[in-house]
């Protein structure tokens, strides 16, 4: 592999002015975060503070303390979705309400799913059911087990439509559960506060259960609703408490006085599982000492145009991501906007697809070719989307852009290896499809917070509708004043549903991180794909495009 030149200079007027902006980009991250992180269910600051308060009035831990308490000392934890949520519904359910991500116990990695009872008690609104289910297909398709911090009243009652009936909604987290554990995949639980219904079946479901005396609670129906239908007063531990559970009914395994006691045997529990440890790496997967980036990933915020319309090199954000800044660059002087190559994260073997632009049918041969030489080779896919999607027009279209494009799409959909994609810039249109969006089942999907992702761009978006508008309105008087609010409002509705953080909040990716954690967070993916059986055989034919 190759260093890949530095084009780049620090101290350039743009370079400044692109860092400064991103720099604030990042800083409206941190402040997103920092809502969700700390929880509580009500808009106003003091609403929230009362139920955290009686949250800590009752002894219990906050969620992600709890996590800490569980975790490796000193070892990574990667948060999924943390802005799940956000924006939505007042934005009374900072997080949703939950979380997911993995850690690492024993050197071995599990999914956590940890409810956050400061936020409507633990319940679950659509996005919260939506980041409990993508937590426990993660945790399935990277061979995890899942540890289940349990505190919650189920589902979200006045949105019940949303989150009971269909597939992916509750029955479908049960569902999940029951399988995972005949996969294999322990599912183990610690009850830490009233799980009433939905929150019941979780523990009820589960390998192996620790119940904490005094806050756990499990019932099918709660005290108010055991008065409603039986007329009988019942104190919350007769009806569900650790004792009953643990010496009577048997629905929990172990009853402990304390969360820190519960946690330390919940390790041991995880030390009995036999699982396989995040560092070893099955015989299938090419891995060597990993090396630092020869540039530094924080020039990155200097690279990226803060006029989102001005492209920027994919090999100068390659070269601040990968180890030791080298690359294996495949085809360089053929299908000029698009990059691809062999390069190694961490170690990791791996294969880079990144855009340079608008996506011409030459490039997505070359990026089929390319495709097809990881799969014969079971070297693992990074897509890194930075395209405004496939190019347009007859000439375009006379070369054959429809069925070239559906070669890359086809390629995608088919590869076996394992695949990570990364929203560096614009995801466009059919663009968001061949560069492996979250319809072609990525392993994992992150997005920087300088991203967009529409079906177009607000601007092309604003002249294309507006025309479709007036098309419709044939022979109808329109006023200029008319078509400018048909305009503006097109505008409008395309910049808010393309902001990072509407997708994010709707769970179209799994987590908007920084490009400064990219390389870790990718790291940790990657180990996860190199602790399993080698990817399904299948077809290893390369066609030369
Ligand atoms: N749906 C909607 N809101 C719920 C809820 C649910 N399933 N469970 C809890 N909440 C809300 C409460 O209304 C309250 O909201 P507020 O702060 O805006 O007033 C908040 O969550 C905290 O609930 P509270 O009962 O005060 O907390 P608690 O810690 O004393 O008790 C539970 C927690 C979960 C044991 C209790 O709220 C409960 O039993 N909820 C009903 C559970 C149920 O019947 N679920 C059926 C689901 S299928």
């Amino acid at each position: 592999m190759r260093p890949i030149t530095n084009t780049i200079d620090p101290a350039s007027a743009l370079f400044a002015t692109n860092a400064a902006a991103y720099r604030s980009d990042l800083d409206r991250l941190r402040e997103a975060m920092q809502f969700a992180i700390d929880g509580g269910n009500h808009p106003s600051r003091a609403g929230r503070q009362r139920s955290i308060d009686r949250h800590h009035g009752r002894g219990k831990v906050m969620t992600r303390d709890r996590i800490d308490m569980v975790i490796d000392e000193g070892s990574p934890f990667l948060e999924l979705s943390t802005l799940a949520g956000y924006g939505q519904a007042d934005d009374e359910f900072p997080g949703a309400g939950i979380v997911t991500g993995i850690g690492i116990v024993h050197g071995v990695p599990w999914m956590f799913i940890a409810n956050d009872a400061t936020v409507k008690g633990g319940s679950l609104f659509p996005a919260g059911i939506k980041k409990h289910v993508r937590a426990q297909d993660i945790a399935r398709e990277n061979d995890l087990g899942c540890i289940y911090l349990v505190d919650s009243g189920g589902a979200f009652l006045p949105m019940q439509d949303e989150v009971f009936p269909d597939q992916d909604h509750f029955g479908g987290t049960f569902y999940r559960q029951a399988q995972m554990s005949a996969a294999g995949l322990p599912q183990l639980s610690v009850v830490l506060g009233g799980c009433t219904a939905g929150g019941a079946y979780v523990p009820a479901l589960s390998d192996e259960v620790i119940m904490v005396e005094g806050i756990g609670r499990i019932f099918l129906g709660g005290p108010p609703i055991v008065k409603a239908a039986l007329g009988e007063v019942v104190d919350p531990d007769d009806l569900g408490g650790a004792a009953l559970h643990t010496r009577e009914s048997g629905v929990s395994d172990y009853m402990v006085q304390t969360e820190a006691e519960a946690y330390g045997l919940l390790r041991e529990i995880c030390a009995n599982t036999n699982r396989r440890s995040i560092a070893d790496r099955q015989d299938w997967y090419d891995w060597i000492e990993p090396e630092a980036p020869a540039h530094p990933a924080e020039e990155i915020l200097g690279i990226i145009n803060d006029d989102t319309r001005i492209p920027y090199d994919a090999r100068q954000i390659i070269a601040r991501l990968v180890d030791g800044s080298r690359f294996s660059e495949f085809k360089p002087e053929w299908g000029n906007s698009i990059v691809v190559g062999f390069t190694r994260i961490w170690g990791h073997l791996v294969g880079v697809i990144a855009n340079n632009g608008i996506i011409f049918s030459e490039d997505a041969l070359k990026a089929t070719h390319f495709i097809e030489l990881c799969n014969q080779r079971s070297v693992p896919l990074l897509f890194l989307q930075n395209t405004t999607g496939y190019m347009v027009g007859r000439d375009s279209e006379i070369g054959g852009i429809a069925k070239n494009g559906a070669k890359m799409v086809t390629a995608v959909a088919n590869a076996r290896v394992p695949k990570f994609t990364v929203l560096i810039g614009g995801s466009y249109g059919a663009g968001n499809y061949g560069m492996c969006g979250r319809g072609f089942d990525p392993r994992f999907l992150f997005a920087w917070p300088n991203s967009r992702i529409a079906t177009m761009a607000a601007d092309t978006a604003e002249t294309v509708l507006t025309d479709i508008r007036l098309g419709g309105m044939r022979g109808a008087e329109t006023t200029n004043e008319e078509i400018a609010e048909i305009r503006s409002s097109i505008r409008a509705q395309y910049e808010e549903q393309s902001d990072p953080y509407y997708a994010t909040s709707r769970l179209w990716d799994d987590g908007l991180i920084s490009p400064l954690d990219t390389r870790d967070a990718l790291g940790l993916c990657l180990s996860l794909a190199a602790r399993q059986d080698a990817p399904v055989a299948g077809d290893r034919i390369v066609y030369r495009m």
